[in-house]
């Protein structure tokens, strides 16, 4: 082209002898120097063809690294194993990448030209709400969205949502897309499989306790009667006269063996309560435990004393005072030093039954927290049935425990 340009401007220079009518021109002027004009001009105009020259390889080479640069970014937006969308502000998609073709149930990212966000929305009024949000720039991030398919199914996806707003065009909506589905239908699944975990395991614990009713009676009713009527046969051997020694020593031994069991049988319905409460009656239970604590600690005198009607309470109330008692005689063992413990359940009427332990130890402050849960744990119980715990103690005053819980359906 240069070369070309070069060709015709000599040509057209020797056809009209150019340089020498220039010289006609300026042969007059010789004193201002106005000959060495062209010659300047030359130069300049070579500068200049240089200078220009330069700039355009500078161009050049900008525009190769944007194109370099949009290719990347077209990488980046095309190849995403996420969906990436980019629409106008009225939701009309312009631009579709495959992952977001596939998510949205489309064979090809092309067949997404054109069509309208909104129409892959469950549910529009979030669409109209998403939409006017953005209208003043920004983003929204949605966690969960629940998005239509082509095909109708749908799919919850995580989701982002944000306008670029650019001084040449209208702002462009950008959406990015990740299916979780899969994600969520697990979670769903596995907090079925919690809430199913949790009914099984309560079940099996009701199961548990209604075996250990059942176990608690037969040694009871079945175990304890027989060896009962065992018992009582051989005594009958025992003491008849007409029985030859060697009978009568073996009476003596299935006595003796019979009380053995009994006892086995005993510590057996011991260790099913205080599930077996209700079976076997509050006051026995209670009875029971106190024994057993008198043997553990024989320096203490203790005592207990039932009143009235107790056999008629709930399994809930049962286990209760059950627990009262227990409760009340291990702080007492752990922490009191006493010499005195008095015990004592009553039913007062027919409306109320109360719970008293008192010890002569060493008392306590009731005023600060303390880390405890026993009488915590105590008081929850009381109030849940709607009663009340009062707890009076003082260093070197003994500690006192009394409860009062109503009857059910009682004023
Ligand atoms: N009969 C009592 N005599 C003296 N101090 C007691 C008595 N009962 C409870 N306390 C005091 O009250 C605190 C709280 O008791 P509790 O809630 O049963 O918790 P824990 O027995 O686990 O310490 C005990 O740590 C003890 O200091
Ligand atoms: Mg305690």
């Amino acid at each position: 082209m240069v070369g070309a340009v070069t060709l015709l401007t000599f040509l057209l220079f020797s056809a009209f002898q150019i340089n020498e009518w220039i010289e006609s021109l300026t042969g007059p002027h010789e004193a201002y120097q106005i000959d060495e004009l062209p010659l300047t001009l030359l130069t300049m105009a070579l500068a200049l063809a240089w200078f220009s020259w330069r700039r355009s390889r500078q161009l050049m080479e900008q525009i190769a690294l944007r194109l370099a640069s949009e290719e990347q970014y077209r990488m980046l937006f095309m190849e995403n194993l996420a969906g990436n969308l980019l629409a106008s502000m009225d939701g009309a998609i312009q631009l579709s990448n495959p992952a977001a073709a596939r998510l949205l149930g489309f064979g090809t990212a092309d067949e997404m030209q054109g069509r309208s966000l909104e129409d892959f929305y469950c549910d529009s009024t979030q669409w109209q709400a998403h939409r006017s949000a953005l209208r003043g720039g920004g983003k929204i991030e949605l966690p969960r969205l629940e998005l239509k398919r082509q095909d109708g199914r749908i799919v919850h996806a995580v989701a982002k949502l944000s306008v670029q707003p650019s001084p040449l065009h209208a702002p462009e909506l950008h959406m990015y897309v990740a299916d979780i589905t899969e994600l969520a239908s697990m979670q769903s699944e596995l907090a079925e499989a919690l809430e199913e975990n949790r009914r099984l395991s309560q079940r099996s614990m009701q199961v548990q306790e209604e075996e250990r009713r059942n176990l608690a009676r037969e040694l009871h009713d079945e175990l304890g009667q027989s060896l009962n009527a065992i018992k009582v046969d051989a005594v009958t051997i025992r003491d008849s006269h007409g029985n030859s020694a060697e009978v009568q020593r073996s009476a003596k031994a299935i006595i003796e063996v019979s009380g053995q069991v009994y006892d086995v049988v005993r510590g057996l319905m011991r260790r099913l309560r205080p599930v077996a409460l209700d079976e076997l009656g509050l006051r026995s239970a209670v009875e029971y435990s106190v024994e057993q604590w008198r043997r553990r600690h024989p320096a203490v005198r203790c005592s207990f004393a039932a009143e009235g009607e107790l056999d008629d309470l709930s399994e809930q109330m049962n286990i209760t005072l059950y627990r009262l008692a227990q409760e009340c005689l291990t702080n007492i063992a752990k922490h009191a030093q006493a010499t005195e413990v008095a015990i004592s359940l009553t039913r007062v009427g027919a409306g109320e039954v109360r719970f008293i332990c008192q010890d002569n130890g060493q008392g306590f402050d009731t005023a600060p927290r303390r880390q405890g849960l026993g009488l915590v744990g105590l008081r929850e119980r009381v109030e849940a049935l709607g009663g009340q715990l009062d707890l009076q103690s003082a260093p070197d005053q003994g500690a006192r425990v009394r409860v009062s819980i109503p009857l059910k359906g009682s004023p």
